[in-house]
């Protein structure tokens, strides 16, 4: 059936990374203990007048990124390559736990959720890890996406479908026919399949195959009750709604958005909640969007698929990228990728790509280091950024490009905003001399045989060639090593070991 979310939050317990609540506590608490709790997810076990658990912020960081991938933090990219490569066609079953409470009409209460106010200003209570299913009307294909929904009634909510979503396009599809869209919400899924449904695959490919690949097993899936769709057979909780042809008419927002600010109150459509299905006893899921650590919530299901599409695309210009990484403190509007150099320009070639080729708009800032940077390690990156580069030569300023509209730093003069973006290019330039670039680092040799006695000749010897002092001195050890010091010494001062300008040890020319 694949993984279950009481299963992925036994695997997140397992590796410490999630934090449970066993003690009952108040709907308001929920925000501020998942919040306070950032590094983790948070199970709650009991929330006063639900009979329901609560999960959150079950993607919230690379570490569970990479524990639903199986793979070390550093390699999240190269495997969602390979797993994006595959297509495993889902299989229908006749029966699911998430049909073990049906709820139809009447019986239709949004309201039975532990639905949380997120934020202060938030307009209502979201539900926010919904997947929503829907079908390309010509095609048939599905697609998958997580949207958040705004509590409007016990059985309606609003939908912000931004552009350029397929769920936006089928939406108008419907409208221009007058029809209602068909549409289920999903809610409760493992991570691995939020991974899956947040990717964007071409508008003729089915969603469910994509996200097979991306389990490495085919999808099982079960029909709906009210309405011809299929849906998850590991799901917790399915809404089966339809979105009527009103168009963009109600009122939805505002609501703390990814950039860790609130987004406008906007007009949009809204969803229409026709049944209610669900496992015995559900754990609800929800998505955490802003707050006080914006860098540490479920925007991180978005952060390896950017990733992906910049990788992607500076290989295909030929550049030899070695990692690519969306940093959490700028919300993924940051991007730092290291390259080795092969020819001259390739990195403000990486920079202008990194800048510019991701579908979303990511990111606004881009970094291109050296593979022996390590990107993820800020001190490391900070330190390139410092010494391997001169603002006026490296620094690259790129305008009117596509903008992420949430950005509040965004002009407000003019009704279709671009934004501005900027590059650092910290690599050392590949005709530089290198020597001005070595790092200095520890002197670190694996201990081995050292030579016994230190000798002139054995000295001379080695200096039949340049070499620093090191390249000598590790040779020796204890007694042997105090005397290679003094050996060399007085070969200095009888002038017969000279230097050269590089600081190497010589021996004089006569
Ligand atoms: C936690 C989370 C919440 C999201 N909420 C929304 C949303 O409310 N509206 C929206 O247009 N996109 C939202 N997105 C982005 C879409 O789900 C995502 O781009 C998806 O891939 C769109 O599907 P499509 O590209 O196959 O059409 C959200 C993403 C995440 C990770």
């Amino acid at each position: 059936m694949g993984q279950t979310l009481e299963e992925w939050l036994k695997t997140l317990k397992e590796n410490d990374l999630l934090h449970v609540v066993n003690h009952e506590v108040s709907i308001h608490q929920v925000a501020k203990i998942v919040s306070d709790n950032y590094a983790k997810a948070t199970l709650i076990q009991k929330i006063e007048g639900y009979d329901m658990r609560l999960a959150a912020n079950t993607a919230s960081n690379r570490k569970m990124i990479a524990l639903a991938l199986n793979v070390d933090e550093d390699q999240v990219v190269q495997e969602l390559d390979r797993r994006c490569e595959r297509r495993v066609p889902p299989v229908v079953v006749d029966d699911a736990p998430c049909k073990q409470v049906v709820k139809t009409g009447d019986e239709v209460d949004l309201t039975e959720f532990p639905l949380h106010l997120q934020h202060e200003l938030d307009a209502a209570p979201y539900i926010t890890a919904s997947v929503a299913v829907a079908r390309d009307p010509h095609l048939g294909v599905y697609n998958l996406g997580i949207y958040r929904l705004m509590l409007r009634t016990h059985n309606e909510t609003g939908v912000d479908v931004t552009a350029p979503h397929k769920l936006r396009a089928y939406y108008r599809n419907a409208l221009e026919m007058g029809k209602p869209l068909q549409v289920a919400v999903v809610v409760g899924l493992p991570t691995i399949d939020l991974l899956g449904a947040e990717m964007s695959a071409p508008f003729d490919v089915d969603e469910y195959e994509v996200l097979g690949g991306i389990r490495g097993e085919p999808v099982e899936l079960v029909r709906c009750e009210t309405m011809d769709l299929l849906v998850p057979a590991n799901a917790e909780i399915v809404l089966e709604c339809e979105m009527p042809p009103i168009g963009w008419s109600r009122d939805e927002g505002p609501y703390g958005e990814f950039t860790g600010t609130y987004g406008a109150l906007k007009m949009n459509p809204v969803l229409r909640v026709k049944a209610i299905t669900h496992r015995s006893n559900p754990i609800f899921l929800s998505a955490t969007h802003g707050g006080r650590k914006p860098g540490w919530t479920d925007l991180h299901l978005l952060f390896p698929i950017i990733e992906l599409d910049l990788y992607r695309s500076l290989r295909q210009a030929g550049i030899d990228v070695r990692g690519v990484r969306l940093h959490p403190g700028g919300c993924g509007m940051w991007a730092i990728a290291s390259i080795r150099q092969r020819a001259v320009g390739d990195s403000k070639t990486a920079l202008a790509l990194l800048l510019t080729s991701s579908r979303q708009a990511f990111p606004k800032y881009a970094v291109v280091v050296d593979d022996d940077i390590n990107i993820y390690d800020d001190e490391d990156v900070i330190w390139a950024m410092t010494f391997r580069s001169q603002p006026s030569e490296d620094a690259v300023i790129l305008k009117d490009l596509k903008a992420i509209p949430l950005d509040p730093s965004l002009s407000t003069e003019r009704e279709h905003v671009s934004t501005s973006k900027m590059g650092f290019d910290a690599t050392v330039p590949l005709e530089a001399a290198k020597e001005r670039f070595e790092r200095c680092m520890p002197v670190e040799r694996p201990p081995s045989s050292f030579k016994a006695e230190a000798s002139d000749e054995e000295v001379l010897e080695m200096l039949e060639k340049p070499r620093y002092f090191g390249e000598m001195a590790l040779n020796y050890s204890g007694h042997a090593y105090r005397q290679f010091l003094k050996v060399l010494g007085r070969l200095r001062e009888t002038g017969v070991v000279a230097r050269d300008n590089l600081g190497r040890y010589v021996r004089a020319v006569k």
